[in-house]
């Protein structure tokens, strides 16, 4: 290449084309080849449907070893983009000029990774690419309007996602739970469940990784992972309740005062432990993202967390350190972590009174 050139990972791709190119989301770049490595299946047929600069493409292929990948982009522009990056960096991809939709409605091929990185939310683009998706796949899914799914625009929210947001401390959980939402019953058009391997919200965007389970048990097991979460803006506590018929306390279990709930969202899991181990094991120092992915890893697996400053400001003490508070219920022999969704929050098996009795403990 003669040009100037952007170098990222294995990769190098022109610079100056008039193509989307974001440097700050090498992280999740960085992330998503590693998941794609520790799938460890070289054999996999890869599909990036948002290929921009074709720069994924080409790290999946030269990074995690993936044999089969097709890369596909509407615009014009992009598509001579990638030709050019994509022959440069000397590896077999299969490029085409074309939307998803038109894609997703002709082709008769099947693919086992799907990675769909659209402007904005991905919501237009999920039912179609479930329809050339084969059982057990993997898709990788990011959604930038993050304002959205954190409820500062909640009408927004309830036509694009069909869900209530939530605009307070939990709004990046609960974002990721509302994006898992519609991705699970879209699938289960489509008679698959799903199965989070990993969840991410970081800077201005949210990422998931789920796996498909064809069949219509697995179907049926999936949405009912999903319901409402209640909660207390008085004492920020919150509830929540699953299943076919959801149950939702219309006061708050520890202060008596009216909740206001939101929903339909995903309680279930959000990550597969032993996936994410695997990524770990497999990650090379030095790694960007490798301090988030160990946060995640640690972090307890069940919905919502409390906010440190939010419950000393409703208790109107002094601030406390959500360390401090963390190993005080540890003490009291609690399950407590930090948590991906907020530096200053604690996710316990627990109360918000046993969070509580912590902070006052701590402030002494
Ligand atoms: C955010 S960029 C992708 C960036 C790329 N994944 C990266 O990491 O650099 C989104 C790309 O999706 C393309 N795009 C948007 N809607 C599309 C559609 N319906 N079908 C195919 N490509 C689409 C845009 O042209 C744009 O190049
Ligand atoms: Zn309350």
């Amino acid at each position: 290449m003669s040009m100037d050139q952007i170098r990222e990972g294995k990769a190098a791709i022109r610079a100056g084309d008039k193509v989307f190119f974001n440097p700050k989301m090498r992280k999740l770049r960085d992330m998503s080849v590693l998941f794609a490595k520790a799938l460890g299946n070289k054999k996999a047929r890869l599909l990036d449907c948002t290929a921009a600069t074709g720069i994924r493409a080409i790290r999946y292929a030269k990074e995690a070893g993936i044999r089969e990948i097709t890369a596909l982009d509407m615009n014009k522009s992009a598509y001579n983009s990638m030709r050019k990056n994509i022959a440069a960096n000397k590896v077999k991809i299969k490029i085409l000029n074309k939307s998803i939709q038109e894609f997703a409605n002709t082709t008769a091929e099947r693919f086992d990774i799907i990675d769909l990185d659209p402007f904005g939310t991905p919501s237009p683009h999920v039912f179609d690419i479930l329809k050339i998706a084969n059982n057990n796949a993997v898709l990788m899914v990011t959604a930038t309007d993050t304002a959205v799914l954190c409820g500062a625009h909640e009408a927004a929210c309830i036509k694009t996602y069909g869900s209530r947001p939530i605009h307070n401390e939990l709004c990046k959980e609960s974002g990721v739970r509302i994006l898992l939402n519609f991705i699970s019953r879209n699938a289960a058009l489509f008679n698959f469940g799903i199965e989070p391997l990993l969840s991410v919200s970081d800077m201005h965007y949210m990422r998931v990784f789920v796996r498909l389970h064809a069949g219509a048990k697995e179907a049926l097991a999936s949405a009912k992972e999903n319901g409402f979460a209640t909660f207390c803006g008085n004492c920020r506590s919150f509830s929540y309740s699953k299943g076919i018929a959801p149950r939702l306390n219309e006061k708050c279990a520890y202060c008596s005062k009216s909740t206001e709930f939101y929903g339909p969202m995903w309680l279930g899991n959000l990550l597969s432990k032993e996936f994410i181990a695997g990524m770990l094991k497999l990650m090379k120092s030095p790694y960007e993202g490798q301090k988030e992915l160990e946060t995640i890893y640690n972090e307890l697996d069940i919905p919502f967390f409390y906010s440190i400053p939010r419950i000393t400001k409703s208790l109107n003490t002094t601030s406390v350190s959500p360390e401090k508070v963390r190993t005080a219920l540890i003490k009291r022999k609690l399950s407590a972590t930090r948590t991906q969704f907020d530096k200053d929050a604690i996710k316990i098996s627990g109360s918000v009174e046993d969070v509580i009795k912590a902070v006052k403990a701590s402030s002494v």
